[in-house]
């Protein structure tokens, strides 16, 4: 499906809950945030719907997300359930990677093609105070495991902030060295608690990474995604930079988003988009849900507007969007 600006949307970002069982201080506040009631939340009924109606659109992969996903009661057998639906090619998970040994093996028999895991540290005090929860042993053993078990490809996400992980930068490139996945720098946006930190710019972090390395760009398939992938020499894995504030990516732009609250978001800063959920519970047909949400894609906002002080934002946090 092309919206207006000529670009292909094929990946759909599903957010089936906004809890999580972390509190990365540059995410969630303290103690959560107010949580939204059961009924509030588009059942996995309800979000089958619209996936099944996007495929038919043009929607080819779907990316699960949360908050934490893999705390959301039900997730398998929604994986199975999506990965049959004729046109889907791809359903990918992105988690904290706390839950995952206890779901590897179930995830990996749904069906799952891809996981990408979110990790800031490999000091186990420091993952305590970013996330304000113990687990970081188990998140390696993840990634471990993962790699084993046969996935596509598995992804590691980092933001790097001044205060939190700066002198680890060089610890996430042995990481790649060690095994055959991808290492990305996303960029810290300005969303929720996110500001009240100081980002680290991609830019910098590769001056820091050729310090002692060679680092070269490498070729990734146009629409793979916002990431620009590098290598060093001899690492088996590839460093990606997501770079959404100092290079922004607005113009390649292939996804839409819904949240667990059935909101469809047509860019990850925009508070535009459309109240699936109250659309669903009036007993539109499928055909008119397929003509609404057609429309509301078509008419995608250009660009994201994080640099300018926009009516447009979206209050949101990180884990109300999934990311
Ligand atoms: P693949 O390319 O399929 O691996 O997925 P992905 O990188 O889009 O998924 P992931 O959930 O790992 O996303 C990583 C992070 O990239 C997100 O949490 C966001 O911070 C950022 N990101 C993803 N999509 C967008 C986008 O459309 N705009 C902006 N500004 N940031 C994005
Ligand atoms: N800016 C950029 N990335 C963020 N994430 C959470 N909050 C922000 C933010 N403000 C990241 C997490 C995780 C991914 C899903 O989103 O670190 O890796
Ligand atoms: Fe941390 Fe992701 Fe949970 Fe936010 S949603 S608190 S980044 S694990």
């Amino acid at each position: 499906m092309l919206d207006k600006m000529g670009r292909q949307i094929e990946y759909l970002r599903v957010s089936i809950t906004d809890r999580c069982n972390l509190r990365c201080v540059y995410c969630m506040p303290e103690n959560g945030i107010e949580q939204v009631a059961h009924d509030d939340i588009l059942s996995f009924d309800e979000l089958y719907r619209v996936i099944k109606e996007t495929t038919n659109l043009g929607i080819k992969k779907v990316r699960i997300t949360g908050g934490e996903p893999l705390v959301r009661k039900g997730i398998i057998p929604f994986i199975k359930r999506i990965k049959d639906i004729e046109g889907i090619e791809e359903v990918c998970l992105t988690t904290n990677g706390i839950l995952l040994l206890d779901y590897m093996d179930q995830l990996y028999e749904a069906g799952l093609d891809r996981i990408n895991i979110s990790l800031d540290t490999f000091n186990c005090d420091k993952y305590k105070s970013i996330t304000r929860r113990d687990g970081l042993h188990k998140v390696l053993e993840a990634i471990d495991l993962g790699v084993k078990k046969g996935f596509k490809r598995i992804k590691v996400n980092t933001v790097i902030i001044k205060e939190l992980n700066y002198e680890e930068i060089e610890e996430f490139v042995n990481l790649v060295e060690k095994y055959d996945i991808d290492v990305r720098f996303i960029e810290l946006m300005p969303i929720g608690e996110g500001k009240d930190y100081t980002p680290t710019s991609n830019d910098e972090i590769k001056e820091i990474i050729k310090r002692n390395r060679n680092l070269y760009p490498v070729y990734s398939k146009k629409g793979a995604g916002p990431a620009k992938y590098y290598k060093t020499n001899g690492a088996k894995g590839r460093i990606g930079f997501i770079s959404a504030m100092s290079h922004e990516f607005c113009q390649e732009c292939n996804r839409i988003r819904i949240t667990s609250e059935g909101f469809l978001k047509l860019c990850l800063h925009s508070k535009r988009g459309i109240d699936l959920r109250q659309l669903l519970r009036s007993k539109i047909d499928d055909h008119e849900l397929g003509y609404i949400i057609r429309e509301a894609v078509e008419n995608k906002p250009d660009r994201h507007h994080f640099n300018e002080n926009s009516e447009d934002q979206d209050n949101r946090l990180m884990s109300q969007i999934g990311g």
